[in-house]
């Protein structure tokens, strides 16, 4: 019988997801369960967003506790969790002011908006990578250094220009009297989970100071833990301008959050600008921040920043083994709980890697395929090993066969 919820959804929506037919109906921990009752593990935590699983009772605790104090007054009056996040966020590593919105698209938008700001009229142009991705606003969807996401939305807004990733001195070359940012992904996510050599952020650290340009971490994917760092700009030893934050910063919850150091920041300041320089209504409410502050409390208390790099650390091990076995892998990619395996489908029991994601949701593993050939996973960080295991053997069984 057909799931209604589908049946109404394909009559309702627009069709610009494609979804795989499943209802997920309840979700608690690393566990999701549909409308058949079938239970998932989940390894992706919808798209990394579930950084501490699905209804945490922690965070299901902060979200009751606030939701009945107060839910939105709108940013002329002050409310305490997005002060406090914003606290955490600062002493957690990046030493900015705060900017909340809703999502990743929305951060990028508002860090352009600054950065341009920053050029005072003079300087306007901002170097991006090719393969990254910064969201589907319209900024961001030029920053996007992917032509598929760009198709059919010309005219392009100008003064966004892309370089190879990894490549400094592309970066050296492109840059000119009109430039005032560089952004980038610490890891790429969705252009292929590139991880970039170790000299290549402080080597745009050091352009950047050169040339007077703003560094702008896009840390959606990476941000709050992922990488085993709180923010994966802190694996290389320096800071950014601006940081962005998205997906696992509201921990299913929409929050997007665009941090400026005091040299960036300035610009957003009202007295500054003479006016409203950028907003957005519901940007910092109070639920959705009163979860994302109590992520940072439960992140530090549980010790998870540690247990993603030593569980990212096992399974890379555990995929390399892998790889000099199985001709289907070629390499291990990414850091912490944000991996990927490169996989070789000539050499293998499927066509690509969305098979694979196929294969595993009928056997009740969700998983993810960012490129015909990258499989990958972003566990909540708190999955316990006994549940993540038993995916992993699944998952590697897929890629050999030997199901
Ligand atoms: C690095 C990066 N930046 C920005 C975005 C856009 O975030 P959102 O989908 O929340 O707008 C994404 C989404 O995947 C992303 O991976």
């Amino acid at each position: 019988m057909t799931d209604p919820t589908i049946t109404a959804h394909d009559r309702y929506l627009t069709l610009n997801y494609p979804r795989y037919p499943i209802t997920i109906t309840h979700a608690s921990g690393s566990t999701l369960t549909d409308s058949t009752g079938k239970t998932y593990t989940d390894l992706f935590a919808g798209f990394g967003a579930g950084i501490l699983g699905h209804c945490h009772p922690d965070l299901v605790a902060a979200a009751n506790d606030q939701m009945n104090k107060v839910w939105h007054v709108g940013n002329l009056l002050h409310t305490e969790p997005q002060t406090r996040l914003a606290q955490h966020i600062a002493q957690k590593g990046f030493n900015g002011r705060s900017y909340f919105c809703h999502s990743g698209s929305d951060a990028n938008e508002a860090a352009f908006k600054l950065a341009r700001l920053h050029g005072q009229n003079k300087r306007h142009k901002i170097i991006a990578t090719n393969q990254s991705f910064h969201g589907r606003g319209f900024a961001a969807m030029m920053a996007t250094g992917q032509d598929k996401v760009r198709s059919g939305f010309a005219p392009y807004l100008p003064g966004f220009e892309h370089v190879p990733y990894n490549d400094l001195d592309a970066v050296k070359h492109k840059i000119d009297p009109e430039t005032i940012a560089i952004i980038v992904e610490p890891i790429q996510g969705e252009g292929g989970m590139n991880v970039p050599d170790p000299a290549y952020l402080p080597g745009l650290r050091d352009l950047c100071d050169r040339h007077d340009l703003l560094l702008i971490c896009d840390e959606v994917w990476t941000g709050c833990g992922r990488t085993g760092k709180w923010f994966a700009y802190q694996h290389s030893n320096i800071e950014p301008d601006i940081l962005t934050l998205g997906k696992a910063i509201g921990c299913g919850l929409p929050v997007g959050v665009m941090c400026a150091n005091e040299r960036a920041a300035k610009y957003f300041d009202f007295n500054h600008y003479g006016g409203v320089p950028h907003a957005t209504t519901l940007g910092g409410a109070p639920v959705p921040t009163a979860v994302s502050a109590a992520m940072f409390d439960i992140i530090e208390r549980d010790n998870l920043l540690a247990r993603a790099e030593s569980l990212g650390d096992e399974i890379t091990e555990r995929w390399n083994s892998l790889a000099q076995s199985t001709p289907a892998v070629t390499r291990v990619r990414g850091k912490g709980l944000f991996l990927a395996v490169e996989l070789n489908p000539k050499n293998a029991c499927f066509d690509n890697a969305f098979d694979v994601v196929a294969k595993a949701l009928d056997q009740g593993l969700v998983i993810n395929a960012c490129q015909q050939n990258i499989l990958r996973i972003a566990p909540p960080l708190n999955i316990p090993t006994d549940q993540l295991n038993p995916a992993l053997t699944l998952l590697e069984k897929l890629i050999t066969d030997d199901t």
